[in-house]
């Protein structure tokens, strides 16, 4: 991890673009970023045809007088390449370097991100406009760090990525047998003779092959990667002391795999835009702020965009409550970024975001929201001296990106599964109980977690099998949701019965998958039911803890406990608990079973209201504990210390009122 250069504690700004506005509007906005407390600015993200106007004429002299001009202010700049939006002139020049959807449709200049990023002149192009930004700046004293392209999301199907997939898929497979091996293309007379008749996942006839669908998500993910790591490459050559990052987009639509991008990155940035106006927004900023975590090996990182005083709820932009602004703010902070940063500085006049929320709205900054930024900005030099690390955490989750993609197929077994919903349920089910999570890769060390969760982990290498074998024998706790460890890395079904890579560890052997249509239910024995996904469970070794009541599975295991003894680690360990979940469970037997599985891996719950936030910070003898308060209702949350919000001294514990929040600095 390395921090914006020239900057000490915690970042606070948003998306600048002098080039929407006129001069004195940019003097009025760094005033304003003053008496703010700004401290960083993104600058330039979208502004290539603004910078190079015509093909190799560059325009710069704007850009040096807005940097200048951030540089007298003392704000850093985040200064962005443009190549997220390339102008028009590129795209009527390079008609190949549009993008092609899979039913091949050729998609034309528009909007925004409308390029293959595949496409030799597209990345020709975003090279030489990134070196020249490079060679112009970097000896710019404004400059702190520079911010790679945008929100990397797009896709295509292009013949030049058909010939750059071959390419990765013979770095993948060596030969054709092996591709030929792991797309079982003996199925449906898709067996390939020559790589020239392999191809993108087009639009086809039927079902597409799934295991070829699964490698092209993988091989563009590596290939986005590619073009990234072109313009990093010349950055950092410019200015070895100026580190660089992307702002990371998050939702079904983005195709990269993060976890694996994040070690390119001298600094994690995510862009953070919950869905929906309710509690939902505090929980998935929270969710999201653990996975950035994850993403960041643990090390801070940085909340580079969140919408200011709004939150997206089904085609309508809410507006938060006095209050809130700085709350969801606080739940990136608690959970490791270094600052909270907004897209956008000033809401644009025109153009397709034009009624995107602004820190300084239409109406100026006579406003309910640049009165809030004032606010943050004040609280948040508070806040620095919280240790950049020290989130601890014992449990973590199962995260695997290739897994999500693999249960998005057409061709399973029910068109319902869903890896994120399934991961979200269990971050909830910890959040409502204020048990901070961790994300883990499940082929690392788990050995530092009392308890793991694995919802929906399809996919499983023989080396995940190992290093959770390895994690409950030694004494580990594990809690398996149904469809995990089904399938080996190309998709293909691990055989001998499910759940095939945990099957020995569970102690179970699951015969039949028996999912169940929308609305339909299965009891169970004490109440509650399953929906969605039922199985014909077998014990092996394993013991029932809930039970099927009623149709063909009445009176067979749905929930079981497993204490694990195989293999032993040599520490003559009597090895952990596996627990396992065969169907998709109503919520509170689903928090029965979590809760049961936490008090039995002896981990701690906040025994404070759902809507609660608490997390833990602890460094050097010192501890900082956050407290969010979400609900409607005042709460007594207990700790010992000084509140760095209100500067109280608390001695029991701290009260907050409905929407208040609080971090105390205690001891160890
Ligand atoms: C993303 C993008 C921004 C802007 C915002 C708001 O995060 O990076 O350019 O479009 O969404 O929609």
């Amino acid at each position: 991890m390395r921090w914006p250069k020239g900057l000490a504690g915690l970042c606070f700004g948003g998306d600048w673009n002098p080039e929407q506005w006129p001069e004195p509007v940019w003097r009025q906005d760094v005033a304003l970023m003053r008496q703010a407390g700004v401290n960083l600015v993104s600058v330039g993200v979208f502004a290539w045809s603004w910078l190079e106007p015509e093909p190799g004429r560059y325009t710069f002299g704007w850009l040096d007088r807005a940097l200048d001009l951030l540089h007298e202010a003392g704000i850093r700049a985040n200064l962005a390449t443009p190549t997220a939006s390339p102008p028009p002139w590129f795209s009527l020049a390079h008609p190949d370097a549009l993008p092609v959807t899979a039913s091949g449709v050729r998609l034309s200049h528009g909007s925004r991100d409308t390029y293959c990023a595949a496409a030799p002149a597209y990345r020709a192009a975003a090279r030489r406009i990134a070196a020249a930004l490079a060679h112009r700046y970097a000896g710019h004293p404004a400059l702190a760090m520079w911010h790679v392209h945008n929100e990397y999301g797009t896709r295509c199907h292009c013949d030049h990525v058909a010939a750059a997939f071959r390419h990765w898929l013979r770095g993948r497979y060596r030969n054709l047998a092996g591709l030929n091996a792991a797309w079982g293309t003996a199925f449906w007379s898709q067996h390939y003779s020559g790589w020239e008749q392999v191809l993108p996942p087009r639009a086809t006839q039927y079902r597409p092959n799934p295991h070829q669908a699964l490698d092209f998500r993988r091989f563009w993910s590596d290939q986005l990667l590619v073009a990234f790591r072109e313009q990093a490459r010349l950055l950092r050559e410019a200015t070895p002391d100026v580190p660089v990052t992307t702002n990371f987009a998050f939702g079904d639509w983005v195709p990269i795999d993060h976890r694996r991008w994040a070690g390119e990155l001298d600094l994690v940035a995510v862009d953070s835009y919950p869905a929906g106006s309710g509690i939902e927004a505090e929980q998935q900023a929270a969710f999201l702020a653990d996975l950035a975590r994850h993403w960041a090996g643990g090390r801070p990182w940085l909340l580079l965009e969140q919408a200011p005083g709004t939150l997206a709820d089904r085609g309508a932009q809410v507006a938060t409550a006095p209050g809130r602004m700085a709350r969801l703010t606080l739940t990136h902070l608690a959970r490791g970024s270094r600052g909270g940063m907004f897209f956008q500085w000033r809401a644009s006049a025109a153009g397709a975001e034009q009624f995107h929320a602004g820190l300084v709205p239409h109406a100026g900054p006579d406003s309910r929201i640049f009165a809030e930024a004032r606010e943050l900005g004040r609280l948040l030099p508070r806040l620095a001296e919280v240790d950049p690390g020290g989130v601890a955490a014992e449990v973590a989750i199962g995260w695997d990106a290739p897994s999500w993609w693999a249960l998005q197929q057409p061709h399973l077994p029910s068109d319902r599964l869903d890896f994120l919903a399934g991961v979200r349920r269990a971050h909830r089910a910890l959040w409502e109980v204020q048990v901070t999570a961790d994300f883990a890769d499940l082929a690392a060390d788990l050995s530092g977690y009392r308890l793991v969760l694995v919802p929906g982990h399809y996919l499983a290498t023989d080396r995940v099998a190992g290093a959770v074998r390895r994690y409950v024998t030694g004494g580990g706790h594990l809690l398996v949701w149904y469809l995990s460890g089904v399938a080996d890395e190309s998709g293909r079904i691990r055989l001998g019965g499910y759940p095939g890579a945990f099957r020995e560890l569970l102690g179970v052997l699951v015969t039949e998958f028996q999912p169940l249509p929308p609305e339909a239910t299965v009891p169970l024995r004490d109440g509650g039911h399953g929906r969605l996904w039922s199985e014909q469970v077998r014990l092996a070794g394993a013991e029932p803890v809930r039970w099927y009541a009623g149709g063909g599975l009445a009176g067979q295991p749905a929930v079981t406990r497993h204490r694990y003894r195989g293999g032993g680690n040599g520490r003559g360990n009597g090895g952990g608990l596996a627990w396992y979940v065969s169907t998709e469970l109503d919520r509170d037997t689903y928090r029965a079973v979590v809760g049961a599985a936490l008090a039995a891996a002896g981990v701690a719950t906040g025994g404070l209201p759902p809507g609660v936030d608490l997390v833990r910070r602890r460094a050097g003898g010192q501890s900082w504990t956050f407290a969010l308060n979400h609900t409607g209702d005042p709460v007594r949350v207990p700790a010992r210390g000084v509140d760095l919000v209100s500067g109280a001294r608390i001695d029991e514990a701290v009260r907050l009122a409905p929407g208040a929040v609080a971090v105390v600095r205690g001891a160890g």
